[in-house]
């Protein structure tokens, strides 16, 4: 392991390379990254490094917008499938349709869709920034948000706007047991519960505090000094490697499935592994490849987010 990580370590170096990982991530991948963040943070990595290479251990939408802000630079991910169930549900031919269906509408598409949806979008958001950015729409302007209903609709209720709202979601946040979340509750009545915006309106009913993956690190960081001890996560568990490594005195639960026979990890995001990183490193593939006049389409909100998020 210790030889693996010295290997990714020095072939980064020789080639100028830099390697971004998503808190999904496995903790050993994590642990060997250059930078770790949420989508958003991704994002603004992605757009300001000077690196020759970026290495994006995350899923293929996160490789693709990174490849989109940074053309002229070799963009690799170390499993080119390593899908999202968010990002399969919105399919471009029909939201092409969809937005013809609404010609007085905007379209504001999460970050977690691929570059087709993209290139139909006014705007893109992420968990960390969509109620920033939503909220800099005067209230009259209408707008279709996707892929994420449970999302949409999480803005819809903190502003009082009325998206309209595809019908879409992730099979990891979708999941998650309202049973289990009330069992442990019950169990630890002092324990915080953070939550994940993509899950369910059940679940996030219960939470203290709904925000990003980046958004969860920070708000247990800012329970530091008061007598809260125990987190309930209500998000993928890759993100207990960074809330450990940053608050090893807190006890964290994490919640299980409804069909808790299957893990809650996502499994796309867990395909990035050391011995994988290595030798996309040292083949330089796969690489991500896209067409220009289509990324330059796509890009457009995303720079628009970007600007709207500094
Ligand atoms: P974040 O933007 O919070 O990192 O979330 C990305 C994601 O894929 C959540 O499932
Ligand atoms: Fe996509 Fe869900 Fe995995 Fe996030 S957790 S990458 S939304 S499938």
């Amino acid at each position: 392991m210790c030889e693996i990580r010295e290997r990714i370590r020095r072939i980064c170096k020789e080639k100028n390379a830099i390697i971004l990982a998503h808190y999904y991530t496995r903790a050993e991948v994590q642990e060997v990254a250059d930078f770790i963040g949420d989508s958003l943070a991704l994002a603004q990595q992605a757009a300001r490094t000077d690196a020759d290479i970026i290495l994006m251990c995350g899923v293929h939408f996160m490789a693709e917008t990174c490849k989109m802000l940074c053309m002229d630079r070799k963009v690799l991910i170390p499993v080119l499938s390593a899908g999202c169930s968010l990002a399969d549900s919105c399919n471009a031919n029909e939201l092409h349709l969809w937005r013809e269906q609404h010609p007085e509408y905007k379209v504001v598409s999460y970050v977690n869709t691929t570059i087709d949806v993209k290139a139909l979008s006014n705007i893109c958001v992420t968990s960390g920034n969509a109620l920033k950015i939503i909220q800099s729409f005067p209230k009259e302007e209408k707008l279709l948000f996707c892929p994420d209903r449970n999302l949409g609709s999480y803005i819809n209720s903190v502003t009082g706007r009325e998206m309209e709202l595809w019908n879409g979601g992730c099979h990891v946040h979708g999941r998650f047991s309202v049973q289990a979340l009330k069992t442990l509750k019950d169990k630890h009545p002092e324990a915080r519960v953070m939550a994940h915006p993509e899950c369910g309106k059940d679940i996030l009913a219960l939470a203290d505090t709904i925000g990003s993956t980046a958004a969860i690190l920070k708000a247990v960081g800012e329970a530091e000094n008061s007598s809260v001890e125990e987190f309930i996560i209500a998000t993928e568990p890759g993100i207990l490697y960074e809330l450990r490594k940053s608050y090893p005195d807190r006890t964290f639960f994490t919640i299980p499935r409804l069909d808790s026979v299957i893990c809650n990890e996502c499994e796309h995001m867990k395909l990035c592994t050391l011995e994988n990183i290595l030798s996309t490193l040292e083949n330089e593939t796969p690489e991500i490849t896209l067409d220009a006049s289509l990324a330059k389409q796509a890009v457009r909100p995303i720079l628009r987010m970007l600007e709207l998020s500094k």
